[in-house]
């Protein structure tokens, strides 16, 4: 079991020292913890695996904002998110960008959460199935890559998807490639257990309740049962 926490724009270096402070990671539980570029290096050497929110394709370049596999590396960051739906829809990310920055990522050899996942609208219209095909048939087939299941309509809304629900999804994309599938949209201390316990569910990426160290550890609790 894989218990990520995704911190997206929360927590400065001081802030991150104080949740580092505060956490105490259960045995037994792979945790990896996903701060903001600038808060990575106080998060490295926490006794947690640390990953960036994001990663570009390209070594070095004329690429403003953007930060390399290379970089990461040599701060010590073990891997990145790559395709938060937060990034496909703000920030022009597509299915062919997606692709790049995980095989870029894999080949500097970081660890990969490629997100994937269905819009409120795309569900209702009954396109799930051929959304999560689409965006899991570029994904890289590595070791390194994991999948998160992230039906955007449950991002940071409070309505978790049903486990029947994550359970079909994970289902559908556990055909179509090899690697583990984590769960994502408001996991909470109260739901993970049930989520969790579904057959092609390896773990969770917990965004909102990661920030807190007391709920984001009752969650990588809620991975042991
Ligand atoms: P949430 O975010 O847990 O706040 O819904 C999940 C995510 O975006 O990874």
């Amino acid at each position: 079991m894989l218990v990520a926490g995704n911190w997206k724009m929360f927590k400065g270096p001081s802030e991150t020292v104080a949740f580092f402070d505060a956490f105490d990671p259960p045995l037994g539980v792979d945790v990896v913890v996903c701060p903001p570029y600038v808060s990575l290096a106080r998060a490295v050497g926490r006794g947690v695996t640390v990953y960036a929110q994001n990663v570009h394709w390209d070594a070095e370049g004329a690429y403003t904002g953007e930060i390399s596999a290379r970089m990461l590396v040599e701060l010590g960051v073990e891997g990145a998110i790559v395709g938060h739906s937060e990034r496909r829809q703000y920030f022009g990310e597509t299915d062919e960008t997606v692709a790049r920055r995980a095989e870029a990522a894999l080949d500097a050899g970081l660890g990969v959460i490629a997100c994937v996942g269905e819009t409120d609208d795309e569900r209702a219209s009954g396109r799930t199935e051929e959304v999560l095909r689409r965006q899991v048939a570029v994904l890289p087939r590595h070791e390194r890559l994991v999948i998160a299941y992230e039906p955007v309509w449950a991002i940071g809304t409070g309505r978790t998807a049903t486990p029947a629900i994550a359970q079909e999804a994970h289902a559908l994309i556990k055909s179509l490639h090899r690697a583990p599938v984590l769960y994502g949209g408001s996991v909470k201390p109260d739901n993970a257990v049930e989520l969790m316990a579904q057959t092609d569910v390896d773990g969770a990426l917990v965004g909102g309740a990661s920030l807190d160290p007391e709920s984001f550890r009752a969650i990588c609790v809620a991975a042991l049962v």
